[in-house]
């Protein structure tokens, strides 16, 4: 558990560590060759260390340096299944399907199932790599995949989802011929993927917009690649320090990827100021202001920032409406501030919060790695001893937060549960 004693200040500077959820896919992707793919920049979390896990089992060899430099090899496909107890730890598990399609011709991938932030089908990689030439069952929780090579195909997503545009990128570099993908995910991260699978060799525009487009090549090849900055460690810091904050400069980070919540956050009271590589934010007297928002897929306002913005919220003069688009059951920490004193009332998919109300530290547990960031965040303002229980949510997404924390002057500990 984490404890963090409330009302210190925070001042000075903090550094963001590798994006996780770009790393995820990079690592994917090192299913599509024989030759090692050489990633910087990625963080020291669970999750990524469950993705290791995983890819050994197919049989991936890989050697971590301490400057966060972690090189992965699949010379050979020993393996093509991912099993129920590791994609039930990480939903991102779902990645292998495309590469392990495309490179061996069958992947077994167990059915992520339920999840706490919401259904999370995915229903749309399925769908897309169907029109590709998979042949895909569903039995036994698993989904069952094979195919001869993959062929190119134009393929509408009916929704926007992320780790489904980054499957079928990875799925069609290797596919016979052409493939376009419609209404994709437009996230940096996609965008970072692009960047690792041109490097290996593969043949793909568009990634960023609405429509990708990839020519399929025979083989890919070993590559180097600096994995983007954490847009969402980023984001935390930022509204940690508008909340509780005198001036903090959030360090390593790219401002062009954090627009609209930098707005938001600009929008509440704080001040922004955007430099190459990193956001300073100051904290003017006075109380911060209510604003509301609504989350989308990107450039929009991220679902993965809604919890950190929902404590900074309970803290500000007015009341605002927060409206969460994308996943239906990702409210799970308003509970959790409920019980530290905030006034927070939900109708279907939008919170509306009343503020400013004083928060109390408290006992609280966290359903999912943004919800946990929300209570730690809320806990920074909170008076007296506010405690965070089950934060294995926390490290599969945050490098060294008590660290982190510490050093912009909180006080924060880690305790065995
Ligand atoms: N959806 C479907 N069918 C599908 C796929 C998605 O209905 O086949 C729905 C989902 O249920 C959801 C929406 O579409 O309502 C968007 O889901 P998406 O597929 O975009 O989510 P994801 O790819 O599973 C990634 C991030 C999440 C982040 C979301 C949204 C990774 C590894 N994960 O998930 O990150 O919240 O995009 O931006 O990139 C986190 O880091 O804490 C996290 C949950």
């Amino acid at each position: 558990m984490i404890r963090i004693e409330g009302g210190r200040p925070l001042s000075g500077r903090v550094v963001i560590g590798g994006s996780k959820n770009a790393a995820l896919p990079a690592l994917a992707a090192a299913l599509l060759t024989d030759e090692p793919i050489r990633l910087k920049n990625v963080p020291a979390v669970v999750d990524i260390s469950t993705m290791v896990n995983l890819l050994e089992r197919f049989g991936a060899s890989w050697n971590r340096d301490q400057a966060g430099g972690l090189t992965v090899q699949v010379g050979r496909i020993a393996g093509t299944e991912a099993p129920y107890d590791l994609v039930r730890r990480m939903r991102a598990s779902v990645l292998v399907l495309g590469p392990l399609l495309a490179r061996a011709g069958r992947a077994r991938v167990s059915l992520p199932g339920g999840c706490a932030i919401g259904e999370r089908p995915i229903d749309m990689h399925l769908g897309a790599l169907r029109k590709m030439g998979g042949t895909i069952a569903i039995e036994h929780g698993y989904v069952s995949a094979s195919c001869g090579r993959l062929t190119g195909a134009d393929i509408t997503f009916p929704g926007k989802t992320v780790t489904g545009t980054e499957n079928l990128m990875m799925a069609s570099c290797l596919a016979r011929g052409r493939t376009v993908l419609r209404n994709c995910a437009r996230e940096p991260e996609v965008v970072d993927l692009a960047e690792l699978l041109r490097a290996m060799g593969a043949r793909v525009e568009g990634a960023g917009k609405d429509v990708i487009e990839i020519e399929g090549v025979d083989r890919l090849h070993g590559a180097e690649h600096r994995v983007i900055a954490d847009r969402i460690e980023a984001g935390t810091y930022i509204v940690a320090a508008a909340l509780a904050g005198e001036e903090v400069t959030v360090d390593c980070c790219e401002p062009a990827h954090l627009g609209a919540l930098l707005e938001k956050v600009g929008e509440s009271g704080s001040e922004i100021t955007a430099l190459p590589g990193a956001v300073v934010v100051r904290r003017p007297g006075g109380r911060l202001r209510s604003c509301d928002l609504a989350t989308a897929p990107h450039p929009g306002f991220p679902t993965d920032m809604q919890a950190q913005f929902m404590a900074m919220m309970t803290q500000a003069e007015g009341r605002a409406a927060i409206v969460e688009s994308i996943f239906e059951h990702r409210f799970m920490h308003a509970q959790e501030l409920r019980r530290m004193g905030a006034d927070i009332r939900i109708e279907g998919n939008t919170a509306r919060v009343f503020g400013p109300t004083p928060l109390s530290g408290a006992d609280v547990t966290a359903s999912d790695l943004r919800a946990s960031a929300c209570l730690v965040v809320a806990g920074l303002v909170a008076s007296g001893p506010t405690v965070v229980h089950r934060i294995y949510h926390l490290d599969r997404g945050y490098e060294r937060i008590e660290e982190k924390l510490r050093g912009l002057g909180a006080a924060v500990e880690r305790e065995k549960e």
